[in-house]
């Protein structure tokens, strides 16, 4: 049996253990769609909204957060005006196809944008201003009270060191204690991620795990320091679908045990349907659908929300389900008004001017960024128009391919 190095190594930083995750989105399987917990007894905020009853305490709140990054063609606008609040135990998923903005949004939260990015805007944890710190405060913050989960732990676990010898260097990192103290709370934690045998797995490499339980690890190492919020970013991407749902299913019993919020970011809306008490769904590095997830759900008031709907499979589809023709605009070369434009079929000329702005909708904590939101109000299913065939309905300037 491996045994774990006895010193911690010079390479090796458990506080940014997590950091190098990628900041790219891969599309994968749609995992099954698991029940939601009840909605929390506490107010559920986003934005500027709040829904339900006051009273539970904020712990991270996101305002007009704008990130660019200069680059040799030209300035890449990766976030354009991001704000959410997050409420203490709230799950609020974050929802768009790759490259809209979701892991550089959290980046900036987590404070590992690159050095090159240009950041604006406001992040608050539990009243303090996270842009304002030092790398060293922000470092302190990280990991200990805003802990991350990647995509791929494979990119956020160090190849070298045993899965105890991290899961303790990250306790050690931000507390002092015992070495042997810091490996009983890893095996703790590996226990209550659902991991057999937590004792002997102390002792494995990463690579001797299977992609679920290297996942489960790396739940563990988010919350071995109890932290307030999980960003968890495509926490299920890379695996197979029937250890989505387990994975999922953990994260969400694990969050609870430790009383923390999570953002869940994701690229397949079937995810957040599950778990999300809230949605935010990003376009072109903007939000553009803000609500409670069954009102994003079942009465979507902007057209890509609805594209999304029509392309999530289910139980008994009859192959009419398509994704979204077109692709995403550069966001080097924005296009003029609605970045939706060229692949809505409701678009007019009003939306190839002008921007809409993110605006409540029939239900003031409903928030769209649509010119003809109404039209999809008084749509059956507005997913339809993303089906011509049904409607008789023509794509706007992009073809629906
Ligand atoms: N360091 C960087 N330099 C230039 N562009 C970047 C950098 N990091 C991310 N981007 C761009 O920012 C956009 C948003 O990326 P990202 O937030 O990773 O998308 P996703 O929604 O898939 O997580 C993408 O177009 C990506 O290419
Ligand atoms: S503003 Fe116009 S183009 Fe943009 S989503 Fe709404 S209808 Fe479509
Ligand atoms: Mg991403």
């Amino acid at each position: 049996m491996s045994t774990p190095p006895t010193q911690p190594p010079s390479d090796w930083n458990a506080e940014t253990a997590g950091d190098q995750g990628t900041l790219y989105g891969h599309d994968g399987p749609t995992p099954t769609v698991l029940e939601r917990d009840p909605e929390p007894s506490v107010g559920v905020h986003v934005g500027h909204l709040t829904a339900g009853s006051a009273g539970s305490a904020e712990v991270l709140s996101v305002e007009g957060l704008t990130v660019s990054f200069p680059t040799e063609d030209g300035l890449v606008q990766a976030v354009r005006g991001v704000s959410y609040t997050l409420h203490e135990r709230e799950v609020l998923g974050i929802v768009g196809e790759s490259g809209s903005g979701k892991s550089v949004s959290s980046m900036a939260v987590m404070g590992l944008l690159p050095r090159s990015a240009r950041v604006s805007g406001t992040i608050r944890y539990r009243g303090q201003d996270v842009l304002g710190m030092s790398r060293k405060q922000q470092r302190a913050l990280r990991g200990r009270k805003i802990a991350m989960i990647f995509q791929d732990p494979m990119t956020a676990m160090n190849p070298v060191y045993t899965v105890g010898f991290q899961l303790a260097e990250a306790v050690l990192s931000h507390e002092l204690m015992p070495r042997k103290a810091a490996m009983a709370r890893a095996e703790e934690m590996l226990a209550l991620v659902g991991i057999p045998q937590p004792k002997a797995r102390l002792d494995s490499y990463p690579h001797e795990f299977s992609g679920g339980m290297r996942q489960r690890a790396m739940i563990a190492m988010a919350v071995i320091n109890n932290p307030d919020v999980i960003i968890a970013d495509e926490p299920t991407t890379a695996l197979d679908v029937t250890v989505q749902a387990q994975i999922l299913e953990k994260l969400i019993e694990v969050k609870d045990a430790v009383n923390a919020a999570i953002v869940l970011i994701t690229h397949d809306l079937g995810v957040v349907a599950g778990m999300a008490h809230r949605t935010l769904v990003m376009y072109a590095g903007r939000p553009v659908e803000v609500g409670g997830t069954d009102d994003v759900f079942y009465r979507p008031r902007m057209p890509y929300t609805a594209g999304l709907l029509g392309s999530i499979p289910s139980a008994g589809d009859t192959g009419r389900l398509r994704p979204i023709g077109g692709a995403p605009p550069s966001l080097i070369a924005l296009p003029t008004g609605c970045p939706f434009s060229p692949r809505c079929p409701l678009v007019t000329d009003v939306c190839r001017q002008t921007e809409p702005p993110l605006a409540p909708t029939d239900a003031a904590d409903h928030l769209a960024a649509c010119h003809h939101w109404d039209r999809l109000a008084a749509a059956d299913d507005p997913t339809a128009f993303f089906r011509p065939e049904l409607t008789g309905l023509a794509s706007g300037a992009g073809e629906i391919r």
